[in-house]
């Protein structure tokens, strides 16, 4: 059983980034510059975006991080976007998500420049994507499929189950790796909470990749022998005996799916990292495109 390190491998990317960049500034050209607006105070959300901030730092990006009150009108927060749209020193730029309930995530998503949106989330993009048209694809996917790439694991004519039908991760999914290409070509099942007998789908899957939220959720009696298992889920779960009180959770019963599996992402450390370092490539796919 291999354990796909997604850690390593995004640190790996970044270093190739950090090169590019180098590059960039030796030939005097403006480095990428990534911007994220927060709205509202979520933990988790924070986590993730300062993450990203620090790991523009890293590469050499210039970063800008714009925060706003969890009480912000969907006005307030288009006219943010549409400055962002008009700043030509903004190469790319993403609207953290979850969005207060008084925002129309939609709305919101269709206000972004389809060419500065490094999430991939935009209809454009996504409608692009489907069609093997040049886009952005979303940094989770992304970073499934580059993990599946450089560990070579083989995607042609296997049977690939999505579990979870999400915007941000399945269903994206689910369209990639039935693509033409490396990797994609498989013949793909995507699953989501009404289907039935689901053990019998999952126990014929070459490739599952789950994404619902549900710590444990895939145990070891759901899977063949040797199948590649991607897990999507951090969900904090509560544990007083931590200094944070909470555990990062994944979907997949790691201990005893491990003993079945032939790769397999640990969580923390597998596909988390990866989403990070492909939001970080998005954005010097960005500015090469805008440089052209
Ligand atoms: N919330 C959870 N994942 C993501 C992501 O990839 N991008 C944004 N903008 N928000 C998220």
């Amino acid at each position: 059983m291999t354990i796909l390190d997604g850690k390593k491998v995004s640190n790996d990317i970044k270093d190739e980034i950090a090169e590019e960049v180098k590059k960039m500034q030796a030939r005097g050209e403006k480095v990428p510059h990534l911007a994220a607006i927060i709205v509202g105070n979520d933990g988790a959300s924070m986590t993730y975006v300062n993450s990203k901030v620090k790991a523009c730092k890293r590469v050499g990006f210039e970063s800008t991080l714009i925060r706003m009150s969890a009480t912000s009108s969907e006005l307030e927060l288009l006219d943010k976007i549409e400055q962002l749209n008009n700043d030509e020193s903004i190469d790319g730029f993403i609207v953290q998500l979850p969005l207060p309930p008084q925002i129309d995530t939609q709305k919101i998503l269709m206000a972004i420049d389809p060419d500065k949106d490094v999430d991939g989330f935009h209809p454009t993009n996504f409608g692009k994507m489907s069609l093997d048209m040049t886009s952005f694809i979303p940094a989770t996917p992304f970073g499934i499929l580059e993990l599946l790439e450089r560990y070579d694991i083989p995607t042609k004519g296997k049977h690939t189950v999505v579990i979870g039908r999400s915007h941000i991760v399945g269903r994206p999914m689910s369209i990639l790796m039935g693509r033409s290409g490396f990797p994609g070509n498989s013949t793909v099942t995507l699953t989501h909470k009404y289907t039935k007998n689901i053990t019998q789908i999952t126990s014929q899957a070459d490739i599952i990749i789950i994404a619902v939220g549900i710590p444990h959720f895939l145990k070891a009696e759901m899977i063949k022998d040797d199948a590649v298992v991607i897990d999507v889920g951090i969900t904090r779960v509560p544990d007083d005996s931590t200094e944070k009180g909470y555990v990062i959770t994944g979907d997949v019963d790691f201990d005893n799916v491990k003993k079945k599996a032939s790769y397999l992402t640990p969580v923390p450390g597998g596909v988390g990292p990866m989403t990070i370092s492909m939001l970080l490539k998005n954005t010097l796919l960005a500015r090469e495109r805008h440089q052209k």
